[in-house]
């Protein structure tokens, strides 16, 4: 094609057979012909071949005239570049097919893939239910197997305690009957022994008395001879001994310099020792403003080396064992017990925790197994303490922080009803001694530290001062215990106080035989609004009520019997307070309502003296 349209330099091929020229091949054939007829008859068989192969060429020439036309022609060049870009558009189509053939091969893959996903998804969420139904049944029957060994074990345990006292009834009854016979047989011996003794006594008595008086006759003598001569030599003595002394001047000033000299000994030993015993309380001893510390004091650990090499050696505890809260709160808790633990080990700086809620809540109960989890020592004050020590408040903050300092586990310093003393120091219910020993514990606390790590509970965090705030890392919330909560505390709480006495120790409580599980998750439901505490106290109030009872036996009618108790107990304290509140509100309304009736009264004076001083001036002429 391209030689068509003169792109190459070489000649297109010749075709010998076909002349370009019509003329020429009219002309050529002309003289072929000529040749022909005078060739003969050998002439006219080759013609006929030669017609055999003929066809209509007229239509190649016709295309090489054309293409002849074309070379000629001006807009060749544009015509083979028009060719090239519709032949290069056809390949850009093309390609563009194979590309969204490639595009829809993709997205199928993908779907496939997607849908694969969703199966997998689904036969794993399908293998999660299994497993969980499976769980949940191996626990029930787990459970089922529990009380049924607890009923067994009890059934067991009244018979034989049934047996056991039969028999020492029995013991008891031949014992006392031997022992009454045994008393009976030794009263009467005894009693004719004394008389016969008295008897005696009497008889030799009334035989001795004149001998008697004179025994306490010469007695009384010789007493009063003995005294009178020890007073007379006394006497002589000191008198001779005075005298020497007194007429000799230098024994009477050494003994006097002596003297002064023991005084003086005295007096600074009793306060060396004073100065000595504080010191080394401040160094070593428990601050007064500490009420609770696991630190083990020198003079401790001599008085109680197992308990204290105990407490030395004992594993890090989880640090929510026991407690019991929403699982969101427990994982934040479990976080920062784990970031305390990890810095306690690297000896890295302590982050300061706030814990602020309700009363009951289990504030106090975390910050304890917080410190024993993460391996450091703790220490509790109550912000209560502060405000009643006054002036020597100031010195007790600051021994508490030297005594923190002295540590090498490193301390968690818990100051419980930390509102107490850490309020705003604007208010002016805060006396001088308060705000002077708020400033020492906020110079204390300035810096983050490696020493002791702060943790603050609160029930009213929002009286604490601002600076307070601003030195605090962390702050949780306790709030008061949900539905499934309380139900977990209540099992935990029947388990410690009923279940667990019912089966070990010595002194074993019985219980009747009811649904234990059925009636832990009715008294969580009726329990709303019980704090942690008042959930832990049932449990207590229980095991009272079967040592109380007659025969010993817990029912299930007692322990609902204290379950209502609990309740309106609380509905009475909700009360009180609810009435507290609104006595305050009433006070702080009545309070607005006499200052907005002054602020009104004074504006009344003011306009009608105002006016009054106006009409004046217009009726009367100002008085000069
Ligand atoms: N979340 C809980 N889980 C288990 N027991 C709890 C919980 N909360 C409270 N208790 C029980 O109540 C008792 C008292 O709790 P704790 O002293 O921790 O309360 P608190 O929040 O510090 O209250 P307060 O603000 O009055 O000081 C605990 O010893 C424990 O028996
Ligand atoms: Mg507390």
């Amino acid at each position: 094609m391209s030689w068509l349209f003169g792109l190459r330099k070489e000649q297109p091929p010749e075709f010998p057979q076909f002349p370009s020229d019509t003329t020429g091949m009219s002309s050529g054939s002309g003289s072929e012909g000529g040749g022909d007829q005078g060739g003969g008859g050998d002439d006219k068989t080759k013609g006929g071949k030669m017609e055999a192969y003929r066809f209509d060429s007229t239509a190649l020439e016709r295309a090489a005239k054309a293409a002849k036309d074309l070379e000629r022609s001006k807009f060749s060049k544009d015509a083979l570049d028009l060719s090239k870009m519709q032949e290069h558009t056809i390949q850009l189509e093309h390609q563009k097919l194979i590309k969204e053939y490639e595009l829809q091969i993709e997205q199928t893959k993908m779907d496939q893939a997607r849908i694969q996903q969703e199966e997998r998804r689904k036969t794993m969420a399908e293998e999660t239910k299994q497993h969980q139904q499976r769980a949940q049944y191996q626990d029930q029957l787990a459970r089922k197997r529990y009380d049924d060994q607890l009923l067994q074990q009890q059934r067991a345990n009244e018979e034989n305690l049934r047996r056991q006292e039969e028999s020492v009834a029995k013991q008891e009854a031949l014992r006392k009957a031997t022992l009454e016979h045994e008393m009976e047989l030794r009263k009467k011996n005894e009693m004719a022994r004394v008389e016969a003794e008295m008897k005696a006594k009497a008889k030799v008595d009334r035989e001795n008395q004149d001998l008697y008086l004179e025994q306490i006759k010469l007695k009384a003598a010789e007493n009063r001879t003995t005294v009178l001569e020890s007073i007379k030599t006394a006497g002589s003595v000191l008198g001779a001994g005075f005298q020497s002394f007194v007429t000799d001047w230098d024994r009477v000033s050494a003994t006097a310099a002596g003297l002064t000299l023991l005084a003086i000994g005295v007096y600074s030993a009793k306060m060396g020792t004073g100065v000595a015993a504080r010191y080394i309380e401040a160094r070593l001893g428990k601050p007064s403003l500490v009420r609770e510390t696991s630190r083990i004091a020198a003079f401790e650990a001599v008085k109680h080396p197992i308990k204290t090499s105990r407490r030395l050696f004992s594993k890090a505890t989880d640090a929510l064992q026991g407690v019991v809260l929403k699982p969101s709160l427990e994982e934040r808790l479990r976080d920062i017990a784990i970031a305390t633990r990890n810095t306690q080990k690297n000896k890295g700086m302590y982050r300061n925790v706030l814990m602020y809620g309700p009363p009951g809540t289990g504030k106090t109960l975390f910050a304890k197994r917080l410190a024993q989890h993460s391996g450091m020592d703790y220490a509790i004050m109550s912000g209560g303490d502060v405000a009643p020590m006054g002036r020597e408040g100031v010195s007790a903050v600051h021994k508490v922080f030297d005594w923190a300092g002295s540590t090498r586990r490193g301390l968690l310093l818990f100051v419980d009803e930390a509102d107490a003393f850490l309020r705003k120091r604007s208010s002016e219910m805060i006396s001088e001694d308060l705000r002077a020993t708020l400033n020492a514990f906020l110079y204390r606390t300035g810096e983050q530290s490696n020493k002791f790590m702060l943790v603050l509970a609160s029930n009213t965090p929002e009286q604490f001062d601002w600076a307070i705030n601003d030195r605090l890392d962390e702050m949780v919330e306790f709030e008061l215990p949900e539905l499934s909560e309380r139900e977990r505390m209540v099992r935990l709480y029947f388990d410690k106080f009923v279940l667990q006495p019912a089966t070990e120790g010595k002194r074993r409580l019985k219980v009747a035989q009811f649904d234990y599980s059925k009636l832990c998750s009715d008294i969580a439901k009726v329990t709303e609004g019980l704090s942690g505490r008042e959930i832990a106290k049932l449990g207590v109030a229980w095991q009272a009520a079967a040592y109380a009872s007659e025969d010993g036996v817990l029912t299930e009618k007692m322990i609902m019997e204290r379950v209502w108790d609990s309740v309106e107990q609380h509905k009475q304290k909700v009360q009180w307070q609810t009435a507290e509140e609104l006595k305050k509100i009433k006070t702080k309304m009545s309070i607005k309502d006499m200052a907005a009736s002054v602020v009104t009264e004074k504006k009344q004076i003011a306009t009608e003296s105002s006016s009054f001083s106006s009409n004046n001036t217009n009726q009367s002429p100002p008085i000069s």
